[in-house]
């Protein structure tokens, strides 16, 4: 099942307190005028914002309520809702099939193998990788980069080296690169950021790029202020001095078209659960080359050729950073997930999500109280909001919000180093992804008077 553009999209009036959406949006100027839900507010959105892209039928989760309220979700930065056919898909795997892959010679096990490798294709095909073998299944970022740090970093750096980060980085794409120098001798060294925007001084990137540096190791988009760095620079500046360039896309891929192969990173790192796919399955792209040259990850089955006594020969890339038996289900509910992503268009998600963030800026500036941090310039920055209530611990708006039915992430974010930076402990973080609307901004900020009530 597709995305049905132009089906219903409330949220069900099964007086259970659900209710319709109430506001409608001008993306253009950004402003939202009150009023009922009319048929323009029921229908399938075109970008601008004001209306979900996709049928919030599509997402059981949408269906339910939150203490007793409809589920506003804003958490979209740690983890996405499921749509009801990737749920299905991985069901049906375990329904229909439930048998290994490569190794069965009868049809259960070709039909399960067919719908893996189809799941590898889809995923090459939405990041623009070269090839299928330039992407290795994993449990989702985190291990991707841990697959790197281990297979590539522990093998070529050494002491000299460098390896070059920032301090906008999620702690999975810090604390590797940590070990992995203290490991190797190598030293780990930050591109400078400006604490107001949280935006890289790219102008400074001389002061840290050297003949040295042997890996970038870079986020795609920050998942604290939705920053996005600009990559095709730093990969060029990084390339021209010998580097290979990690990029974490754990917050680009979901949120943004990514075409690999022009964007020219060496690796790329991301995870399922957090573009509509389930948990525990990610991926990571590696130029072929690279690939080629890096020793395996984990040994044991699937990844060899041979097997001897004392020694054994390893399969090609991907087989070679593959070792055991994979997570089918979730490899295939991913692929199921890319598909459904691609129907809506990842251009017109980015669209969205900007007029979401564009309106959401807007909605709390009018608040003299609320500190956005990394500012309010849409250029660079989409999809994230991070923001402080008068001196309120986030943890305390977060619970608020929850009373309300509005889900929000709070606290420090995996981003202990942009905490420090910025000189907090915590945010409260939005994320908007292709089911949020304008009335999930406007029950957020509507909400935040129910925190000044308690605290005010
Ligand atoms: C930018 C970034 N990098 C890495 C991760 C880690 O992803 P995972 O927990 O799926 O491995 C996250 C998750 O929040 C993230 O936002």
């Amino acid at each position: 099942m597709e995305p049905t553009v132009g089906a219903q999209n409330e949220r069900g009036m099964e007086g259970d307190g659900r209710k319709q959406h109430s506001a409608s949006y001008t993306a253009a100027s950004g402003t939202v005028a009150a009023g009922g839900a009319g048929p323009a507010a029921t229908a399938v959105g075109g970008g601008d914002g004001r209306h979900a892209l996709v049928p919030l039928e599509d997402f059981p989760v949408l269906n339910r309520t939150m203490r007793g309220k409809p589920v506003a979700y804003l958490d979209n930065g740690a983890t996405s809702l499921t749509p009801r056919r990737v749920i299905e898909a991985e069901a049906d795997y375990y329904r229909e099939l439930s048998a290994n892959i490569h190794r069965g010679v009868y049809q259960l096990s070709e039909e399960a193998t067919e719908r893996f490798d189809r799941a590898r294709r889809l995923l090459a095909e939405f990041v623009g990788a070269e090839s299928e073998n330039q992407v290795i299944f994993t449990r989702g970022t985190t291990e991707s980069i841990n697959l790197v740090g281990y297979a590539w970093g522990r093998n070529r750096l050494k002491p000299g080296d460098e390896i070059l980060t920032t301090e906008l980085e999620h702690h999975s794409n810090i604390v590797v690169w940590q070990e992995v120098a203290r490991e190797t001798g190598a030293a780990l060294r930050f591109i400078p950021v400006d604490p107001e925007t949280t935006a890289l001084q790219v102008d400074r990137l001389d002061e840290v790029l050297s003949s040295r540096t042997k890996l970038v190791a870079i986020t795609g988009m920050s998942n604290v202020t939705g920053y996005r760095p600009p990559l095709r620079r730093i990969i060029e500046a990084a390339h021209q001095v010998g580097a290979r360039v990690l990029v974490d896309g754990a917050q680009l891929v979901s949120h943004h078209p990514v075409d690999v192969s022009s964007l020219g990173a060496d690796f790329l790192a991301w995870s399922g659960h957090k573009m509509c796919g389930p948990t525990g399955i990610g991926a990571l792209y590696g130029k072929a080359d690279v690939l080629d040259e890096m020793p395996p990850f984990h040994y044991g089955g699937d990844m060899i050729t041979r097997v001897y006594r004392d020694h054994a020969t390893y399969a090609d890339p991907p087989q070679k950073f593959e070792a055991g038996t994979p997570n089918i289900g979730g490899a295939i509910a991913l692929g199921e997930a890319v598909e459904y992503l691609t129907n809506v268009g990842m251009e017109r998600i980015a669209a969205h999500e900007r007029a979401l963030t564009a309106y959401a800026f807007e909605q709390l500036s009018r608040f003299p109280d609320i500190t956005i941090y990394g500012g309010t310039d849409i250029q660079d920055r989409a999809g994230i909001v991070s923001f402080g209530l008068g001196d309120v611990h986030s943890h305390d708006t977060g619970m608020i919000l929850d009373g309300e039915g509005v889900a929000v992430r709070a606290g420090f974010h995996c981003a202990q180093p942009l905490m420090r930076l910025l000189g907090i402990i915590g945010t409260v973080r939005a994320g908007f992804y292709l089911y949020n609307t304008a009335e999930d901004v406007d029950r957020l900020v509507a909400s935040l008077d129910k925190v000044r009530e308690i605290f005010g």
